[in-house]
């Protein structure tokens, strides 16, 4: 059984000034335990993709179809907004970027917590008899119990004394260990964290991630991460989906990604982190930058940036090739660029 599996997922916004067509058509699978990571640049779908399958995107101004959303094997496609609020929070939630917009500025965080465990925590004890004034004491009790430990959990000391800190006491990093302690609570199937150390220094960014890669192996919890920055996801992710103004251009595990990425788009990403390390500068540069939403080109939306290009790339868009390995790659000429670079 999946995490997650999505379908052929189109996300467009109409506008004024022409139709967004943010996403394209994307597959999505996650495994129990598995950590996807989704990588691109700034405006590629990443957010819309993430909300889509949170359904939590306003719809009207998007337009969302999607052929199959399937969480832990349950169809989440076709829930009401009402079904699918008792499924966020508790089979999946998420961490984003901005801990100060996630999270409520006039309550204590540990309150915002139990709020998360008295929703689906499953506090319901026998009472033996006694009134319900008792029973609603006891599950308060025990929501403050296990909020504690949640913030113990990530590495915040002084639980007890920061269960009653608002969030502007709190630095980003300490503010992103609450978000994380509120997506494991209820150890839902599947994580989706946002971007959510790009707010952050370096150090404490390390250590962030650090916690989360924790949490998410000891709870075999689902995870997708998503990140424009490559560097980060080495560590983490067990494969990558490239994506790539609204479509996934390649998809590998990890390992085989870095070691040998097939998509000249990804050959860039990697590019400018090999920059830090390699003095001759041998990077591959990507030039300019994404296509504008409204007027994607002909063809392969990347071809205009790419050096590889083709007659047949500018004309025809290449489809998501399924390759032994477990590997998918879009391009016409993947085998020809692989050739000339040995
Ligand atoms: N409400 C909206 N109305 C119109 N266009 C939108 C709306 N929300 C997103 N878009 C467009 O959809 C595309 C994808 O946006 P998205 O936020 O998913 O990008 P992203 O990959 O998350 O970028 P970033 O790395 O900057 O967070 C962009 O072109 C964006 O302008
Ligand atoms: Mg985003």
């Amino acid at each position: 059984m999946k995490a997650l599996e999505v379908k052929n997922l189109k996300v467009v916004f109409p506008t004024a000034m022409g139709i967004v067509r943010a996403v394209e058509g994307i597959d999505i699978e996650i495994e129990q335990g598995e950590c996807v990571a989704i990588v691109g640049e700034s405006g590629c779908g990443k957010s819309v993709t993430s909300l889509a399958v949170m359904k939590l995107l306003s719809t009207p101004p998007a337009i969302m179809r999607v052929d199959k959303m399937e969480l832990g094997g349950v169809n989440i496609k076709d829930l009401s907004d009402k079904q699918m609020q008792k499924v966020r929070g508790k089979d999946i939630s998420m961490i984003f970027q901005d801990a100060l917009t996630a999270l409520n500025p006039v309550m204590p965080i540990g309150k915002q917590i139990d709020e998360i465990f008295l929703a689906h925590g499953n506090l319901n004890f026998e009472t033996d008899g006694e009134g319900s004034e008792h029973k609603h004491f006891n599950r308060k009790k025990e929501a403050k119990r296990r909020t504690i430990e949640a913030l113990k959990l990530v590495g915040i000391s002084d639980a007890e004394v920061r269960y009653k800190a608002y969030p502007h006491q709190l630095s980003g990093g300490m503010r992103q260990r609450v978000l994380i302690a509120m997506a494991f609570a209820c150890n839902p199937h599947l994580i989706i964290a946002d971007e959510p150390t790009t707010a952050l220094d370096v150090t404490i960014q390390a250590q962030v991630l650090d916690i989360l890669k924790n949490l998410q192996k000891e709870r075999k919890t689902s995870l997708m991460l998503i990140t424009h920055d490559l560097s980060i996801v080495m560590n983490m992710a067990d494969e990558i989906y490239v994506m790539y103004s609204g479509k996934i251009v390649e998809r590998a595990k990890t390992r085989d990604l870095f070691v040998k990425p097939l998509h000249p788009y990804t050959m860039g990403l990697l590019g400018s982190i090999a920059r830090l390390d390699d003095e001759r500068g041998r990077f591959v540069q990507i030039p300019s930058s994404l296509p504008n939403p409204m007027h994607k080109p002909q063809g392969c939306y990347f071809h205009p940036r790419c050096q590889y290009a083709t007659e047949k790339c500018k004309q025809e868009m290449p489809c998501l090739e399924e390759l032994p390995g477990g590997r998918y790659v879009r391009c016409w000429n993947y085998k020809e660029i692989e050739h000339a670079k040995r």
